[in-house]
């Protein structure tokens, strides 16, 4: 049982979250795909029997993570699931050319879980990533980012992450960040959500 089954994790917040604004057939991008983990929890909200026109796409440095998380989905879902999502292993400081209009995209920042702990995301390609985001979210979409300030420069790219959310304009953007308050280095859960 839960120690206190009121809260949410800052990964179940996120996933419930996710859950509420996608619909069959929006498009998605995971920018830190890792394991697989969110990339698998997308591609339950996106793709449906009746509804084939969603894309999911996700993105990693590592082509380990690349490899984890096409496994995942294979296992879960089976290949109708895994065809249907596009991979790119490459920092997501920048973005393909031409994309549909994008309802979430997704950063689960810091590094591969029992990967190299050296190959995580850096503040400097995390800020760039995150403006060149922005225009890609269509009216109502969101950006969704977990931070985990326990280890070596997560709390600088935690803080940088919090004041790029602060800076964006009223009206325009709505931004809310999630921290359990009495835990040292909790992680954390920043949402944006462009205007409708
Ligand atoms: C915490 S893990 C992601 C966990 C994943 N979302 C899951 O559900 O399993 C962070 C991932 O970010 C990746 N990463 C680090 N720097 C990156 C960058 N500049 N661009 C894209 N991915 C990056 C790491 O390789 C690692 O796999």
């Amino acid at each position: 049982m839960k120690k206190y089954p009121l809260f949410h994790s800052h990964l179940e917040l996120s996933h419930h979250y996710w859950e509420r604004l996608l619909l069959p057939g929006d498009h998605a991008i995971d920018a830190t795909c890792g394991n697989g983990l969110d990339t698998a929890f997308l591609a339950t909200c996106l793709f449906s029997t009746e509804n084939l026109t969603g894309t999911l796409l996700a993105i990693d440095t590592q082509a380990e993570a690349i490899e984890a998380t096409q496994r995942r989905l294979e296992e879960t879902f089976g290949n109708s699931v895994v065809d249907r999502v596009s991979f790119l292993q490459q920092c997501h400081s920048t973005f393909p050319a031409s994309l549909p209009p994008i309802k979430l995209i997704v950063y689960n920042l810091g590094f591969l879980p029992k990967g190299d702990k050296a190959l995580k995301t850096q503040t400097e390609t995390t800020i760039a990533s995150l403006s060149n985001a922005l225009p890609l979210i269509q009216p109502g979409g969101a950006i969704s980012i977990t931070c985990y300030p326990g280890h070596p420069g997560g709390k600088e790219e935690e803080l940088a992450v919090r004041s790029f959310a602060a800076s964006l304009k009223d009206g325009e953007w709505s931004c809310y960040f999630h921290e359990r308050l009495n835990r040292r280095n909790a992680p954390s859960l920043l949402l944006l959500q462009k205007a409708l």
